[in-house]
């Protein structure tokens, strides 16, 4: 029983203050509760966004939301769909004993899938907060419809129209690629660095273009215009590129490109991750974000009447309003999709350090330092 233990977990005591290794208690689970003796966790660009813009944090917080782990005990009311011994991963965040960079982890079972046999404990640290992510983006900010099971022969409405992923190295963008070519979405344009171009095309992009041509909004334009004029969009949308996913929530670095550039155009429907980007955070400068996406369309000079719509994704309340993803995504969907091979891992960078305080540090410092490219941070959470 875990009563009266206790065990490390890293904290946030201030905006770029160094971390803190605390000692919090090892929760029995209550009710639908599974305890989890945590084995590997990630740290993701939220977690720099915390560490050094103070986003959503207070002194104490812990951080993380990613657990890979093995069950330890299960709560009494548990739907008895997970068992001791068994390897976990989800992601979960709501409550201090539910988050991702701690020894132990007790939070309820419908926030574990069982790791398929043929995925190793890291590689599935890789997955959860992401795949999570598109699933709601697709359904929430998008509106395609994200059926499960997928029927067979599936084709989607807007199955030959273009969608464009930007930003498609990152964690976001990968599964983005993945899903939605596994829903039949056909005419998939990504971005990214060109040294990515071909993994990129094997996840699922059907064109890739470097965000960093000066004549990046021109290229992917008339990729678009092909496409139209082709004739293989499906439903005659006026519209350049009716679905555009911002991967990468930059002003300057990807929104601007595509609302000043005029990717976007009457009829879009822009996701963009929250937040945005003013200001990155590097070993010099102190981070900048906005949660308001209206005022920096402001910023950028588009009004509310260009007939764009852009939506700013937040994951955090994708099970407020979808009962169906809270019982099925990540019991169910995230691991069938691995254990089918629809969906491949990230490939991931371990993270080395003495303690789970410097594995963090470290991973914290390479973001900073901008050395993260289609890359997943991983590292161990046992505290030695
Ligand atoms: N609100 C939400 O629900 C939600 C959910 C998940 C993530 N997010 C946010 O989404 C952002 C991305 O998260 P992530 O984990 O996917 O990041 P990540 O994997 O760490 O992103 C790294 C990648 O970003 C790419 N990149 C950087 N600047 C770019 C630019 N200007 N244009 C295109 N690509 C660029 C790089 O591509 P190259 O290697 O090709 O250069 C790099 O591979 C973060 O800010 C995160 O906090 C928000």
């Amino acid at each position: 029983m875990a009563a009266n233990r206790t065990h490390t977990a890293i904290a946030f005591v201030g905006a770029r203050k160094p971390l803190e290794a605390i000692q919090v208690p090892t929760v029995s689970p209550k009710g639908d509760e599974i305890l989890i003796r945590s084995q590997f966790t990630a740290s993701t660009p939220l977690d720099l966004h915390r560490a050094d813009g103070g986003l959503l944090m207070k002194s104490g917080d812990i951080f993380g939301s990613t657990t890979v782990g093995v069950v330890e005990e299960v709560g009494p009311s548990a739907a008895g769909r997970l068992q001791v011994g068994d390897r976990v991963f989800g992601w979960a965040f709501q409550e201090p004993r539910y988050k991702g960079h701690q020894e132990y982890v007790t939070a309820p079972e419908w926030m574990f899938g069982k790791i398929p046999e043929n995925i190793s404990s890291e590689e599935a640290a890789t997955v959860s907060e992401n795949l999570i992510t598109v699933f709601n983006t697709m359904a929430t900010d998008l509106g395609l419809p994200t059926p499960w099971p997928k029927p067979e022969n599936y084709v989607p409405d807007h199955a030959n129209d273009p969608i464009l992923v930007w930003g498609a190295a990152s964690s976001v963008g990968q599964f983005a690629l993945q899903v939605l070519r596994w829903y039949g979405y056909g005419q998939i344009l990504a971005t990214a660095s060109p040294s990515h171009h071909e993994y990129l095309r094997g996840l699922g992009a059907s064109e890739c273009f470097d965000y960093r041509d000066a004549g990046i909004a021109q290229k992917v334009l008339a990729a678009a215009s092909r496409l139209h004029q082709s004739g293989a969009n499906s439903d005659g949308a006026a519209e350049a590129i009716p679905f555009i996913i911002d991967c990468i929530g930059s002003r300057d670095g990807s929104l601007g490109p595509i609302i000043r550039g005029k990717i976007a155009q009457t009829g879009s429907v822009v996701a963009v991750m929250l937040p945005v980007i003013l200001t990155h955070a590097s070993p010099e400068q102190v981070p900048e974000y906005s949660m308001d996406v209206a005022e920096v369309l402001g910023s950028l000079g588009t009004a509310a009447s260009s007939g764009i719509t852009v939506k700013g994704v937040r994951t955090f309340f994708v099970y407020n309003n979808n009962p169906f993803f809270k019982e099925k995504l990540p019991s169910e969907i995230m691991p069938a999709l691995l254990a089918q091979g629809i969906v491949t891992p990230q490939r991931y960078r371990l993270v080395e350090g003495k303690n789970m305080l410097e594995r963090e540090e470290n991973a914290l410092q390479q973001m900073r330092e901008g050395g993260v490219s289609g890359v997943k941070l991983v590292w161990r959470t046992l505290n030695q």
